[in-house]
């Protein structure tokens, strides 16, 4: 694996393959097992936007696997002058292993792999987020055993974490639905995909995506970049919440994610998340398991 842009780039076996690695590493932690993978590598983390699980895991990740990461502030990097993306990819590539970046556009993700030379990880943009979704597929395989037969529903915006959850879900075999309001749907070119390659209902009833779901999940009614439309989206989304209600039409034993931060009594009410809290928080963790194992298959010895 050389890069990881999209998750729609991945086959289901390098998926499964990532699974299994970020298993081993979070086992070997646990067990005080040293796997200093990537020894003396550097990876840049650049962050357009904000984050505390995404910077957290990387940082600490590569430390424990042996190597140094820097952080990259949009604020303090030419980049946020205008540089082109071009320029800093060639030059960055001749200082580090890999990039981790954080950003709007997905086209800069893209960018920096076409003109760099190193592996570069998406840790964010408007249309993805695939670092989030291998730990939520970690999170779903730890809790219930298998993907097999799995419907995995998601409530609310049709953002970016929706594009990679839809992905991930039909890559690894499961159902996936989404209910959210007219207007906001995932990708329509993913939404075509995953009808073409497995089972996928978007609608806007929300009992209906959730019914007979073995996991619910969802996210922020308004994106990092979106905060201006914070008021027209409270009242668009109103009803798109995971709460007791909702957790009665999914199946006995349905898990609760959600990526965080966390909006309670929004897209979620306060009770349901913390009866979740324990499926909440593995999924948090496991951003760190899982953010190892990318940065072993991207940067590690091939
Ligand atoms: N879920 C997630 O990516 O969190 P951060 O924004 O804190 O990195
Ligand atoms: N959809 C959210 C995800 C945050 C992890 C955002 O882009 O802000």
């Amino acid at each position: 694996m050389k890069h990881l842009l999209k998750l729609a780039d991945l086959s289901r076996e390098e998926i499964l393959s990532l699974l299994n690695l970020a298993d081993q590493l979070k086992y070997e932690r646990a067990h005080g097992t040293p796997h200093e993978l990537l020894k003396g590598k550097k990876l840049g983390m650049i962050f357009q936007k904000s984050s505390t699980r995404t910077r957290v895991s990387f940082e600490v990740g590569m430390y424990e696997l042996g190597g140094y990461a820097l952080f990259l502030s949009n604020r303090d990097l030419q980049i946020g002058r205008g540089e082109p993306v071009e320029d800093t990819a060639r030059v960055l590539s001749r200082y580090l292993d890999g990039i981790m970046i954080r950003t709007f556009e997905q086209k800069e993700v893209e960018d920096l792999a076409k003109y760099g030379s190193i592996p570069i990880i998406n840790g964010l943009t408007d249309y993805c987020h695939p670092c989030q979704v291998l730990a939520d597929l970690m999170t779903i395989r730890e809790h219930k055993g298998t993907f097999d037969g799995l419907k995995l529903c998601f409530v609310g915006d049709g953002n970016n974490m929706a594009n990679s959850l839809m992905v991930g879900a039909i890559k690894t075999g499961m159902k996936f639905a989404i209910s959210c309001p007219k207007g906001y749907e995932p990708d329509a070119q993913l939404v075509r995909w995953a009808k073409e390659n497995g089972e996928c209902l978007v609608t806007d009833n929300v009992e209906e995506a959730a019914a007979g779901a073995d996991v619910l999940y969802t996210d922020v009614w308004a994106s990092m970049g979106q905060e201006e439309e914070k008021a027209k989206r409270e009242k668009a989304f109103a009803g798109f919440q995971i709460n007791t209600k909702i957790m009665k039409a999914a199946n006995k034993g349905a898990m609760v994610l959600h990526c965080l931060p966390a909006h309670r009594g929004e897209e979620i009410t306060a009770d349901v998340l913390e009866e979740h809290a324990n499926e909440i928080f593995d999924e948090a963790e496991n951003r760190l398991h899982a953010q190892k194992a990318v940065m072993v298959k991207c940067m590690g010895a091939k």
